[in-house]
């Protein structure tokens, strides 16, 4: 697969679907920031700020979360049961066609 379909609602809830080239070695938190969504990244992608805090509104079958970024969201306000640190899931054909929903900046 040489494309990525994702489905992204920023902040005032607008649906943006995006085709992304599947490329190896990015993250989503990554790709948030190239299309230029308000996301930080601010720690680089290392679980240690979810500046890029996000909730996944599909059945998209994502890797078991890690310690770090259990402990990450635990810290966060706004998480809920289908959060998740955007640079902790690899961009890959196993997310294809994903629905993510900035989560509110803290
Ligand atoms: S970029 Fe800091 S937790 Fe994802």
């Amino acid at each position: 697969m040489e494309e990525v379909v994702l489905n992204i609602i920023d902040r005032e809830g607008i649906l943006h679907t995006v085709e992304f080239p599947n490329e190896q070695g990015y993250n989503l938190m990554e790709v948030l920031k190239s299309l230029e969504f308000e996301v930080a990244g601010t720690c680089g992608g290392m679980a240690l700020c979810a500046s890029c805090h996000v909730y996944v509104e599909s059945e998209t079958d994502l890797k078991e979360m890690s310690q770090a970024e259990i402990l990450m969201l635990d810290s966060v306000f706004t998480t809920q049961s289908n959060s998740r640190l955007a640079c902790q899931i690899p961009l890959s054909e196993s997310i294809n066609n994903i629905v993510i929903r900035l989560a509110p900046i803290e």
